[in-house]
């Protein structure tokens, strides 16, 4: 049986992106559940296998989320129009930063889930001007979006994890028994970019057949305002596409820098040319 106090080896990175990213598939690696000691020192049952994700997600024996999860985003927020307006006095060739100019200004639903959601149109945006066929396919093809945002959910899951509690003991196999009144860390990104469950996992492609992931949370806890959030996302980027339809990325895509976090997943900032004055030649 495992020794939750004694194993607590490895250290939960705080530094988001593709930290989250790496050690996602190092922790899925190594076993339904690793003893870890989350950034602030608390120790913690990491678990990431989709499998074991789903079982604790809808066990009776498992708390709801104990921290509060990320800060909501308080206003002051524009409505759209302004915030486009206001873009478009910006100059066209100069890097802007659209988290904070547009993404994390615009008026989409308060509460828990407002990080999330700026962090979901973050990184679509991203990988969208990224790979430019792909936003053509949107453009002739409107229909598609949901196609892109599952895709983006998939491979830059927002919300990485959140923390709950066992309140009874629960047998994970392997040998690793959490014992009641443990914190268990629930990651919903590596299921996502499981090799075992996706091809070529780091790869955004809106074409691929299965987008499955754990996103929204699975069970009694899952995100209830998952409709809303997409819809959300999908008009922001759309309007702001519509705008700005020349806009780029003013740094490789790689180059751009992920939020400090190990909960929220999003970027620092998000650099782009709006190129909206520039000749219709350029
Ligand atoms: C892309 C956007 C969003 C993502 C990725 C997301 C993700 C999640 C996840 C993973 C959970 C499960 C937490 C857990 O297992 O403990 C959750 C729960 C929740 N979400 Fe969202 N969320 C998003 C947007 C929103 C929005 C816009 C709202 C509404 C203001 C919202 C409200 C909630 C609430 C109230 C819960 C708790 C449900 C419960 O404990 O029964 N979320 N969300």
């Amino acid at each position: 049986m495992t020794d939750f106090s004694a194993r607590a080896s490895v250290k939960i990175d705080g530094r988001g992106g593709r930290y989250l990213y790496a050690q996602a598939d190092e922790l899925r690696a190594a076993g339904p559940a690793v003893a870890v000691e989350l950034p602030d020192g608390r120790p913690a049952w990491s678990v990431s296998r989709g499998e074991v994700v789903r079982f604790l997600s809808a066990h009776p024996g498992v708390s709801g989320h104990v921290a509060p999860g990320p800060e909501p985003i308080t206003p002051p927020r524009p409505d759209v129009a302004t915030l486009l307006d206001e873009l478009a006095a910006q100059p066209a060739d100069e890097p802007i930063d659209l988290r904070a100019t547009y993404s994390r200004r615009l008026p989409v639903t308060a509460g828990f889930g407002s990080r999330a959601t700026v962090a979901l149109i973050n990184h679509t945006i991203r990988e969208l001007l990224a790979n430019p066929d792909q936003l053509a396919t949107l453009i002739t093809q409107p229909n598609r979006w949901p196609d892109a945002l599952e895709e983006s959910l998939r491979v830059h899951c927002p919300v990485a994890s959140v923390l709950r509690r066992a309140e009874e003991d629960i047998d994970l196999g392997d040998g690793v028994t959490v014992r009641a009144g443990e914190a268990i860390l629930l990651n919903h990104l590596a299921h996502g970019r499981d090799p075992n469950v996706h091809e070529d996992p780091e790869i955004f492609d809106i074409d691929r057949a299965s987008k499955e992931h754990l996103a929204f949370g699975v069970g009694p806890h899952s995100c209830p305002a998952a409709d809303r959030a997409l819809l959300e996302a999908e008009v922001a980027i759309r309007i702001l596409l519509d705008r700005f339809p020349r806009l780029h990325l003013a740094v490789p895509p790689e180059r751009i820098p992920p939020l400090p976090s190990f909960t929220i997943n999003d970027v620092a900032t998000l650099p782009v040319l709006l190129r909206h004055r520039l000749a219709k030649a350029a």
